[in-house]
């Protein structure tokens, strides 16, 4: 007779299962919404998300979901369960003791919360009015710091945010984020007075040359082609489609992302595409053993953004890649014919303190998330209040930055994010960046020549290390866990900041 503890796990997976499956229809419909529906069937999309995600809550904190998980972890026999079989248990378990913590209304007020806020926000960016939003951004942020003291017991955190944290990068405290971050931003001080001057007369010809979307479609085709996501063969597991914002979604088999062309910025659409192009790599690379299980996900939003980083700057900005791809780029973009590599390169890794987060290079994007990780965590930490985030932002900017934000749409209103609901989102983007300097010291002592690999445009060998080492193992860590067992240490600032020095102080970009 079966052993009763793998039956019952088998049940439960059988559960979960379904919720996954749940999910990714979820998200085609999403895509869908942003890519390819006609204006119209705006209505039908909204009632069907709504309809599928009241579906999943309900599967989710099904009590049968309770009494299961209580069989298996009470067994005698559950410590015979293997690592990835005890992980999927942990995570049913997270998941189910999170989702019956909140209390339905509250959820269904954040959701409601969230829309209205978004809906204001646009409309008081473009009156440049803060005022207009102050009051449905301080309802928002009341759910989400009653929803965050709920899931701070669940979560065993010790503070509010903390648990906001976790939803994106699990176990990460901000007395660990704290400490990263003030070493990432003295490096990156020091970094930026010293070639700030060298920098002023970047004249960027180069990069304003108009390319037709025809041609930059085909450019994107030619760098998912290089980098080993297959977006145009038959057997393609990959799109690429046009959105307002780029983004990546989906798993396993059909992974697509999405870009936006301008005429006038073709590096623009270049730079998301291998951006969302490292995002789209890590979802199809994910056990496949382990797919429709909770372990076959991808490990956090951090990691996930080290991934994209990666493949945007590490690879992307890069003499190296450029030196196998402009010639590429020149045979079907004849504008460019002229340019030579140094002029290139140089002109896409340009430094400049600016206002606009999602504008910014390399070096200073992490000064930009530091001061949202700042106010975030102060701002639940009740130490600035949502009527002082404007003054707060301003002053943060002059001192991180040196730039003077003249009204609030280049300031405080720029992103999405904290209208949308999402609070503890923004340390992903730096953290990504840091994991990325670790992950390429390791990528550098088990492959040494991988940068000669990549000026013959031979990403294999990249790629395949990155396969085995990160997205393997999906979801069997947390990021803290997979960070070490592949580079030896915790979160560690020092190897993107020495990376970022060797790059932009001793070569000269
Ligand atoms: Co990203």
């Amino acid at each position: 007779m079966e052993n009763k503890v793998k039956h019952v796990y088998r049940e439960l997976l059988e559960r979960s299962r379904d919720n996954i499956v749940l999910g990714s229809a979820q998200s085609v419909i999403h895509w869908d919404m942003e890519t390819t529906m006609p204006p119209s069937a705006v209505e039908q999309r909204s009632l069907q998300l709504e309809l599928l995600s009241r579906i999943g809550h309900q599967m989710s904190t099904n009590p049968e979901i309770g009494k299961l998980l209580r069989q298996v972890q009470t067994n005698p026999k559950y410590s015979e369960l293997g690592k990835p079989e005890k992980r999927n248990v942990y995570l049913i378990n997270k998941n189910y003791l999170e989702q019956i913590s909140l209390p339905e209304k509250l959820v269904a007020e954040m959701a409601k919360q969230e829309t209205v806020t978004v809906n204001i926000w646009k409309r008081a960016k473009a009156k440049k009015d803060y005022g207009l939003l102050k009051f449905e951004l301080k309802k928002l942020f009341e759910l989400n710091m009653q929803a965050a003291e709920i899931l701070m017991d669940v979560k065993q955190v010790k503070t509010p945010y903390e648990a906001l944290i976790d939803q994106f990068e699990p176990k990460m405290t901000t007395h660990r984020i704290t400490e990263a971050f003030d070493k990432l931003q003295d490096g990156l001080r020091l970094l930026l007075n010293k070639i700030q001057e060298a920098d002023k007369c970047s004249e960027n010809k180069v990069l304003c040359q108009p390319v037709t979307v025809e041609v930059q479609r085909q450019i994107s085709q030619l760098i998912t082609q290089t980098l080993g996501y297959d977006t145009a063969s038959p057997a393609a597991n990959g799109r690429i489609d046009e959105t307002e914002h780029p983004f990546t979604s989906g798993s396993y088999q059909d992974v697509r992302i999405t870009t936006h062309y301008y005429v006038d910025d073709y590096t623009n659409s270049i730079f998301s595409v291998l951006h969302e192009a490292g995002h789209a790599l890590y979802e199809l690379n994910v056990n496949p053993e382990w797919r429709y299980q909770p372990i076959g996900s991808t490990c956090s939003y951090g990691i996930h953004e080290s991934q994209s980083r990666f493949y945007e700057n590490i690879i992307g900005r890069s003499k190296e890649f450029w030196t196998y791809f402009l010639p590429k780029l020149q045979k079907i973009t004849p504008v460019l014919t002229e340019t030579k590599i140094e002029n290139f390169v140089h002109a896409i890794n340009r430094v400049e303190r600016s206002k606009i987060r999602i504008k910014a290079d390399e070096i200073t994007y992490n000064l930009h998330i530091i001061i949202r990780y700042e106010i975030e965590r102060d701002l639940f930490g009740e130490k600035i209040s949502i009527d002082e985030l404007p003054q707060v932002w301003n002053e943060k900017y002059a001192k991180y930055l040196g730039v003077k934000i003249n009204d609030d749409t280049e300031g405080v209103m720029q992103d999405t994010h904290w209208y949308s609901g999402l609070f503890g989102y923004f340390p992903s983007y730096a953290l990504g960046n840091i994991y990325s300097g670790q992950i390429t010291n390791a990528l550098t002592e088990a492959l040494p020549n991988w940068r000669n690999q990549l000026a013959q445009g031979k990403l294999k060998e990249i790629n395949n290390w990155l396969k085995e080492n990160i997205h393997h193992s999906s979801n069997l860590y947390d990021p803290e866990e997979l960070i070490k067992n592949v580079t030896g240490k915790i979160l560690d600032p020092q190897p993107f900041l020495q990376y970022l020095q060797n790059k932009f102080r001793e070569n000269e970009v």
